[in-house]
């Protein structure tokens, strides 16, 4: 196992889960924050939580295949494993899980976690493949790793729920924390394929922001939900954007919809938008309560 000043690595499920021994041993109560590399601010936040809510943090970087489909970035998926070691440890990080990819997919792997329902809307819709591939690369980062507290940034909120009916459904003992979104200065979410953006793009992207505040604060105030959504729509179309693939107002729970012209007071909302941009997808959400 190779040894950084502060922070260990582990590149084998033996090495990290003699880590997590020694940890226990320790008495230690571990955090963890799982990631794809190409770390920004955003990740840095949710090591920050976990140790708000544990003595050590953990994470990994793993460029996930099963997450991707033959169509998607994952050979151009920004990888520079250094200069996330280094984040990482200026984080605060204790160990990173940066396996070969034979721990997580051995030959001969057939094993899949699908989340039903949650995983084939919005997000799902677009990516069928994609909630299956996360949960089933975070079963087994849980069960290598072993946490305590595992840490999911709400810019993916989909994700979020997906993993919380994982843990509840397959019994983790895992507390799961969603840890805020992180913005640039003119509110575009963090992400790392924003480094995809053009800059005539990247002047764009902010739209995304200003239009979900926009629309979540129009339904807080008691407009058509299928108005606001359908205007959300034209006014990205108008800003320069190639398509919409969604946006929709559903409940914060369970990201069904409303049911309703008007969203219910005193039930939490989320709003929810994708949209691509030249060849780069943005997502975002916001939480909204009408009064
Ligand atoms: O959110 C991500 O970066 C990935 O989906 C995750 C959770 C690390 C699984 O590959």
């Amino acid at each position: 196992m190779a040894k950084r000043p502060a922070m260990t690595i582990a590149r084998t499920r033996k090495e990290a889960r003699q880590w997590r021994a020694a940890m226990r041993e320790a008495g230690k109560r571990v955090a963890f924050a799982p990631t794809m590399g190409a770390l920004h601010e955003g990740h840095v936040s949710l090591i920050r939580l976990g140790l708000a809510h544990a003595d050590v943090a953990a994470s990994s970087i793993f460029v996930n295949p099963t997450q991707f489909s033959a169509n998607e970035d994952f050979s151009t998926y920004p990888r520079a494993e250094q200069a996330d070691l280094d984040a990482l440890a200026e984080a605060g990080c204790s160990f990173c899980y940066c396996p070969n990819p034979t721990e997580m997919y051995p030959a001969g792997d057939s094993t899949r976690i699908i989340v039903k329902d949650l995983s084939h809307i919005l997000e799902g819709e677009v990516r069928p493949h994609f909630f299956e591939g996360v949960a089933s690369v975070v079963a087994r980062l849980f069960l290598h790793i072993g946490p305590d507290v595992a840490v999911f940034g709400e810019k993916d909120y989909q994700q979020l729920l997906v993993i919380r009916r994982m843990t509840q459904d397959l019994g983790f003992p895992i507390e799961i924390l969603g840890g805020p979104t992180i913005r640039e200065a003119d509110g575009l979410a963090m992400s790392s394929r924003n480094a995809y953006l053009t800059a005539d793009e990247r002047a764009c992207a902010a739209e995304v922001s200003g239009t979900m505040h926009d629309s979540a604060a129009a339904i807080e105030a008691g407009q058509p939900i299928r108005a606001v959504t359908d205007a959300a729509a034209a006014r990205l179309m108008a800003n320069g954007f190639a398509s919409v693939d969604y946006v929709e107002a559903r409940r914060a729970d369970t990201l069904a919809p409303f049911g309703a012209e008007i969203a219910p007071a005193g039930v939490g909302g989320r709003l929810l938008i994708a949209a691509r941009l030249g060849k780069t997808r943005l997502i975002d959400n916001m939480a909204f309560v009408r009064k």
